[in-house]
C-alpha cells in the first residue's frame, strides 16, 4: 500500500484479503452505503457484496435447541453492483477463473471514488483491459453509478455488457450467525422499466415491511456519443438482468454507465418508492456530472472535518480513512433519518448493525466538526426513551433504562446466546447486563450541549433523557445498612470478560467502578440541567416528568453515597472482590495461543472461564481516566464520600494494562489516551496499533465483517483532542499540546458553539485564530501563558522544542486526560477544570 495521504491502494488481487478489502473499500453517504466488491462478483467463499440502509432493519425467529430466538438485523439489500461483460459465445469476466495480467484498486477519499484498473486474458488468449469508477453519491442521498471502459486490446467483435439487480441476497456476511434464519427479503416486482435502457426491482423486508426500489439505467459510449446497442432482459422473480449486445474493434475503449436510484418507503417527499427510483434514475446526468457534484458535497465534508498532521503520510491516510468511513457511515444526509450509528457501521453484518455505547467514542470527533449529526445521532436515543422506559419499568425500576444494543425500535437486541467459534458451544450471552450505556448516552447529550450550547435540544430532549437516566440510576442503586453506602449490584461494566462471579451461579458483579462513579456524574448533572432550560420550558418539564425539589435533593444525596471498592495502594477495583480472582499466566497462554485477544474464548474452550482470572478485554477502570480530568475526578469521587489522590492514576493505569488483552479496538484508543502525558512512546505504540486495527485488521478476520467505528472515530479524537490538550473551562480556551514525537505538525479546525476556531501546531510554535462573533472564552492558555483571545487576529505561542516534539515542563497540567506523568518525564500538577 502506497503512503498517499489521501487513497487506499491494493495491488494485485487476493481473494485471501477481499473480504477486507471489501469493507475498507465501502462506499457511503449516510443513507445507504454498499461493500467494495467487485462489480462482477457475487455472494461466495472470496466476495461479500452487500448493501445496507441506515436503520434498514428485519426480524426473524430461528429454532436454536429446542429454543426459538428472535434476532434483529440490518438487511443487506438487494445487490445494485453487478455489471460485467463477455466476448459473445466466451466467458463472463472471473479473475478467477482467468489469467490476470494487471490489478490495481484505489480507494479516493478526497473524491469518495473506488476505482479498479485490470486485465486479463481469457481462455481463448483475448486480453481485454477494463477500468471501473463507482461512487455513492454524497449528495443526492439516493444514487449511486458505476462506470465501467472496456478495451479489447487483442480482439473485435460481438460483446454483451450484462447489468443486473440482485434480489435473491440474504444476510450471510458472518460465518457465525449462519444458523440463525438470514432471508428478509420477499421480492415484489423486477422488471424492464418503460424506458427500455432501465430496469426496476421492488422488494420489501418481510417482517419491518421496509419496501425497497432500485432502478438501473445502463448505457454504453463510444467516442462520447450514445452506442447503438440490442437489449434483452430476463427476470426472475428477485432478479432482473438486462444484457447489451453491441459490435466493438480491437483498441477501442467503449464505455458503460450504470446509474442506481435506490429508494425506501423510509424516505421521506416521495408518493413511494418505485415511482421515485424510476424517476431520479431517469433524471440523472452522466457519471461524470454526478462525479462533480459528489466530489463537491466531499470537498465541503473535508472542508469542515479534515484533520492535517506533518510528516507522517501513513498516519495521515489512516485518520482520513477513519474520517472518511465514519461520514460515509452517518453524514448529513443521515440527519433526516432516523437512525443510529451502527458500532460496525454499514460495512457489514458483524453484531448485526446493532448500536451500543460506541457513540461515546464518536461524538466528540462530531461536535467539533459536525454537531448538526451529534443532535441527530442523539435523537435516534430520544426517539427510543419510551422503549427506554418501559425496559426499565419491565426490570421493576424508574426512569430510563436503555438496552445494550439498540436497532429498530430501541428494544434490547443483544443476543442471548453466543456462538464460541473455538469449541463450537453456544454459551449464554450476558452483555446486555452492561447498563452503563445509558449512562454514556448522558454524557453524549451533556457533551454536544456544552460544545454547541444548543438550548432548544437541551430543553426540548438533552434535559429530558438526563432525569429518566438519573432516574433509572437512582432507583437501581440500593441501600446497604452494614456499610452505609449505595450499591449498584448485578452488572457489567465496559470489560465484557467478566459478567459474573466465578463464586456464583447468576450473572453480573457489584459495584463497578466505572458504572458508580458515571451514575453518581449523572445523578449530578441532571440535577444541574434544569437550571440551565429556559424558564418556561423548565416548568414544562417540571410539571411533565413530575420533578421535585425532593427528588433532586434525593438524586444528590445518593451520587454522594454510591460505594466503590479499593485495592491496594488506592487503585479502584474493577469490582467488588475483583481482588479475589487469579492471577493469569499472560506469558504462558502467549506463548501457547499467540493472538490472546479474546481470551474468553480460549479459555472456555479450555473447559475454563475468564471470570475466574484478573484479565480485562478492554479498559473498564481506565475509562474514567479517559473521560475525566484528574480534578473531574477527584471531585466526583471526593464527591462519593471518598479521598482520591490523583498520584495513584500511574499506579492504576499500570495495575490493568498489565491485566488487558485489548480484545475490543476500543480499548486502545483509551490506554493510548490516558497514557499521552505519561508515556508518550508507550501513548503512540497503542495509537499506532488502533490506528491499524482496521486496515492491517490486526484481529485477524474481525474488519472483514465491517469496520471499528468506534475505534477509527476514537483515534482521530485522540489526535484532536488527546494530542492537542484542548478544553474548555470557565473562561479559558486551554491547550496542552504533547504531540508524538513522530508527528511533527497538527493542523485542524474545530467548531464551539456555532464558530470555527483554527489550530495550526508546529514544532517551534501553537496558533490559534478565531473569527468575528467569537462566542468565547476570552482567554487562552497554551500551558502556562495565558492571553486574551483576540478575534479576527491570529495569536502565536512560541514553544520549545523537545527532540522534534514538545518538551514537558513542571508547570504543564494533562488537558483532558486525568493520567499523571508517571515514569520517564517530569510530574506535573493538575490544575481547574470545566465541569
Ligand atoms: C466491545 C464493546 C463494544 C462492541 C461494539 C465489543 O467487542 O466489548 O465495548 O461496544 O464490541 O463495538
Amino acid at each position: 500500500m502506497a503512503d498517499n495521504p489521501w487513497m487506499l491502494t491494493y495491488e494485485r488481487f487476493d481473494p485471501e484479503s477481499e473480504g477486507l478489502r471489501e469493507a475498507l473499500c465501502t462506499l457511503g453517504n449516510g443513507y445507504f452505503a454498499t461493500r467494495g466488491a467487485a462489480e462482477e462478483s457475487e455472494a461466495d467463499e472470496v466476495h461479500y457484496p452487500g448493501t445496507y440502509l441506515a436503520g434498514g432493519y428485519n426480524r426473524r425467529a430461528t429454532d436454536l435447541s429446542g429454543r426459538s430466538i428472535e434476532n434483529e438485523d440490518l438487511v443487506n439489500l438487494p445487490n445494485w453492483l453487478p455489471l460485467t461483460f463477455r466476448p459473445e459465445g466466451g466467458a463472463w469476466l472471473n479473475l478467477r477463473r482467468m489469467e490476470i495480467l494487471d490489478h490495481r484498486q484505489k480507494l479516493d477519499l478526497k473524491r469518495g471514488m473506488l476505482e479498479r484498473q485490470l486485465r486479463v486474458r481469457d481462455d481463448a488468449g483475448r486480453i481485454t483491459a477494463i477500468a471501473f469508477r463507482r461512487i455513492v453519491h454524497m449528495r443526492h442521498q439516493n444514487l449511486a453509478a458505476i462506470e465501467m471502459r472496456i478495451t479489447p486490446e487483442t480482439w473485435s467483435g460481438r460483446m454483451q455488457v450484462a447489468s443486473s439487480l440482485d434480489g435473491r441476497v440474504i444476510n450471510a456476511g458472518v460465518e457465525r450467525y449462519r444458523e440463525l434464519n438470514s432471508k428478509h427479503l420477499s421480492p415484489l416486482e423486477a422488471r424492464e422499466a418503460e424506458e427500455p435502457d432501465t430496469i426496476l426491482l421492488v422488494a420489501e423486508t418481510n417482517q419491518s415491511h421496509i419496501r425497497i426500489a432500485q432502478a438501473a439505467r445502463t448505457r454504453a459510449y463510444r467516442d462520447g456519443a450514445e452506442h447503438t446497442v440490442e437489449r434483452a432482459t430476463s427476470v426472475e422473480d428477485d432478479h432482473v438482468v438486462q444484457t447489451l449486445t453491441l459490435e466493438v474493434e480491437r483498441g477501442e475503449t467503449l464505455m458503460v454507465e450504470k446509474t442506481v436510484a435506490l429508494f425506501t418507503s423510509h424516505d421521506r417527499g416521495i408518493s413511494e418508492p418505485a415511482q421515485a427510483a424510476l424517476r431520479a434514475a431517469h433524471e440523472a446526468g452522466r457519471f461524470e456530472d454526478l462525479l462533480d457534484t459528489h466530489v463537491q458535497a466531499w470537498q465541503l465534508l473535508w472542508d469542515r472535518g479534515d484533520i492535517v498532521v506533518d510528516r507522517h503520510p501513513r498516519t495521515q491516510m489512516i485518520l482520513r480513512l477513519h474520517v472518511f468511513h465514519l461520514l460515509q457511515t452517518v453524514s448529513p444526509n443521515t440527519i433526516d433519518q432516523d437512525a443510529g450509528v451502527p458500532a460496525r457501521g454499514l460495512h457489514g453484518e458483524a453484531y448485526r448493525g446493532h448500536i451500543f455505547w460506541d457513540e461515546l467514542f464518536i461524538l466528540p470527533y462530531l461536535n467539533f466538526h459536525f454537531p448538526e449529526i451529534s443532535r441527530a445521532l442523539l435523537l435516534y436515543r430520544y426517539r427510543r426513551l419510551p422503549d427506554a422506559r418501559r425496559l426499565a419499568r419491565e426490570a421493576g425500576l424508574a426512569g430510563a433504562m436503555y438496552p445494550w444494543q439498540s436497532g429498530s425500535s430501541g428494544r434490547e437486541e443483544s443476543q442471548v446466546v453466543h456462538l464460541n467459534p473455538r469449541s463450537g458451544r453456544w454459551t449464554p450471552d450476558n452483555s446486555h447486563i452492561q447498563r452503563h450505556v445509558g449512562a454514556a448516552i448522558a454524557v453524549n447529550v451533556w457533551r454536544y450541549w456544552q460544545s454547541t450550547c444548543d438550548h432548544d435540544f437541551l430543553g426540548q430532549y438533552g434535559a429530558e433523557m438526563l432525569i429518566e437516566i438519573a432516574r433509572f440510576w437512582a432507583s437501581v442503586a440500593k441501600w446497604n445498612d452494614a456499610t452505609g453506602r449505595y450499591d449498584i449490584r448485578g452488572i457489567m461494566g465496559p470489560d465484557e470478560f467478566h459478567d459474573g462471579y466465578p463464586w456464583s451461579e447468576s450473572p453480573g458483579l457489584d459495584n463497578n467502578g466505572y458504572t458508580n462513579v458515571l451514575a453518581a456524574w449523572v445523578l449530578r448533572r441532571a440535577a444541574e440541567a434544569l437550571d440551565h432550560v429556559e424558564p418556561v420550558r423548565r416548568k414544562e418539564l417540571e410539571s411533565l416528568l413530575s420533578v421535585t425539589p425532593e427528588e433532586i435533593a434525593a438524586w444528590r444525596e445518593i451520587a454522594s453515597k454510591l460505594a466503590l471498592s479499593f485495592m491496594e495502594g488506592g487503585i479502584i477495583a474493577q469490582f467488588d472482590g475483583y481482588d479475589r480472582l487469579k492471577e493469569l499466566d499472560w506469558d504462558a497462554y502467549r506463548a501457547k495461543y499467540g493472538d490472546i485477544h479474546r481470551l474468553d474464548r480460549i479459555l472456555e474452550a479450555e473447559g475454563d472461564s475468564v471470570n475466574r482470572y484478573k484479565a480485562s478485554k478492554q479498559a473498564d477502570v481506565l475509562m474514567l481516566f479517559y473521560l475525566f480530568s484528574s480534578n473531574e475526578l477527584r471531585d466526583l469521587i471526593t464527591g462519593m464520600g471518598y479521598e482520591f489522590d490523583p498520584q495513584v492514576i500511574p499506579r492504576t493505569v499500570d495495575y490493568y494494562l498489565a491485566r488487558t488483552s485489548h480484545g475490543s479496538t476500543l480499548s486502545r484508543v483509551v490506554h493510548s489516551w490516558v497514557l499521552a502525558r505519561s508515556d508518550r512512546a508507550r501513548s503512540w505504540e497503542l495509537l499506532t496499533d488502533a490506528l491499524e486495527s482496521d486496515i492491517s485488521d490486526i484481529q485477524r478476520g474481525t474488519t472483514a465483517e465491517g469496520i471499528h467505528l468506534g475505534a477509527m472515530a476514537g483515534t482521530v479524537d485522540l489526535v484532536q483532542r488527546g494530542q492537542t490538550g484542548l478544553e474548555f473551562y470557565d473562561d479559558t480556551l486551554a491547550l496542552s499540546p504533547c504531540l508524538p514525537q513522530e508527528l511533527q505538525g497538527l493542523h485542524l479546525g474545530l467548531m464551539h458553539r456555532g464558530h470555527w476556531l483554527r489550530l495550526d501546531i508546529s514544532c517551534d510554535e501553537v496558533r490559534v485564530a478565531v473569527p468575528l462573533g467569537w462566542p468565547g472564552p476570552h482567554r487562552i492558555r497554551v500551558r502556562d501563558e495565558v492571553r486574551e483571545l483576540t478575534v479576527g487576529e491570529e495569536l502565536r505561542f512560541p514553544c520549545e522544542l523537545y527532540a522534534g516534539g514538545w518538551r514537558p515542563t513542571t508547570e504543564a497540567r494533562p488537558p483532558d486526560t486525568a493520567a499523571e506523568p508517571s515514569t520517564n518525564e517530569t510530574r506535573r500538577k493538575a490544575r481547574g477544570r470545566p465541569t
